[in-house]
């Protein structure tokens, strides 16, 4: 049986009116990754799907990434529960997951455990519709530039201060050269940007930055966001290679909880 879905705004996000069962059947796999590459992130509203729902919904949009639990990964910023939790708030800023990596992940999806009372929307950029209404003259320009991607650069944004034992650490990940213009096997095309974008290869820094920061302006624009307020159950999937995101800040003390899935890359950022 088709699952009804209904778009949450006209450029980006889908809600599917479906359970955690019929998700985690696989039978609407095929499906629901081709909608997603249209959409952006789909969501189910009050899912409260099992770790194994997850996965399963999971498998049947790609291969899951070994991370975490068996392939649930809890997102947290309580140092406790997860030891890496700083680097947690580097999603407060617009990102790309594993944008220093050589090809990002295909997508992900966040199963909402514990929210918090305060902060915690989630906002998704759509970065195909961002390239698609680019003037024409600007595409020409920008088709060909390569950006510099830097886990230094984001952190930044997060400890701007760090010691120099924290920037050795940071700098152990090289920096990774992406093009600003990802021409996807598909034939479409996306923005690469976030804030592991440092500077624009060849380009004057000043000018390089300035040209990053207008385009992260003009991709953020509310025409190509959807932002998710989170309920409990809540079960998103996005495509992290069409789209950047960002959470908005929210206290330690709230335990907002999310269990994470990673679904693998499966083409080259080119
Ligand atoms: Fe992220």
């Amino acid at each position: 049986m088709a699952v009804e879905t209904r778009d949450l705004t006209p450029r980006i996000g889908t809600e599917l009116l479906t359970d955690a069962a019929t998700l985690a059947s696989g039978e609407h796999g095929t499906w629901a990754r081709e909608l997603l590459e249209q959409r952006g992130v789909l969501v189910v509203r009050g899912a409260f799907m099992t770790s194994e729902q997850q996965l399963a919904f999971s498998r049947s949009i790609g291969k899951v990434q070994p991370q975490g639990d068996g392939g649930v990964f809890k997102i947290t910023i309580d140092p406790d529960v997860n030891p890496g939790a700083e680097y947690v708030k580097g999603a407060f800023f617009w990102h790309i997951d594993g944008a220093t990596d050589d090809a990002p992940n295909l997508a992900a999806t966040l199963n909402a455990q514990n929210l918090s009372k305060t902060g915690g929307n989630t906002h998704f950029a759509n970065t195909y519709a961002a390239w698609d209404d680019l003037p024409d003259e600007d595409k020409a320009k920008y088709e060909g530039l390569r950006v510099v991607h830097s886990f230094e650069t984001a952190q930044r944004y997060v400890n701007p201060e760090p010691t120099a034992r924290e920037l050795k650490f940071w700098q152990t990940r090289a920096p990774k050269v992406h093009p600003l213009v990802w021409n996807h096997k598909s034939g479409r095309k996306s923005l690469v940007l976030g804030s592991t974008a440092d500077h624009i290869e060849g380009l004057d820094r000043a000018a390089g930055r300035m040209l990053l920061a207008k385009l992260r302006e003009w991709a953020t624009q509310p025409q190509f966001v959807y932002v998710h307020k989170w309920t409990e159950g809540d079960l998103l999937i996005w495509d992290n290679s069409g789209t950047m995101h960002r959470v908005d800040p929210y206290p330690l003390e709230e335990n907002r909880l999310m269990h994470r899935t990673t679904i693998e890359a499966e083409e080259a950022l080119a």
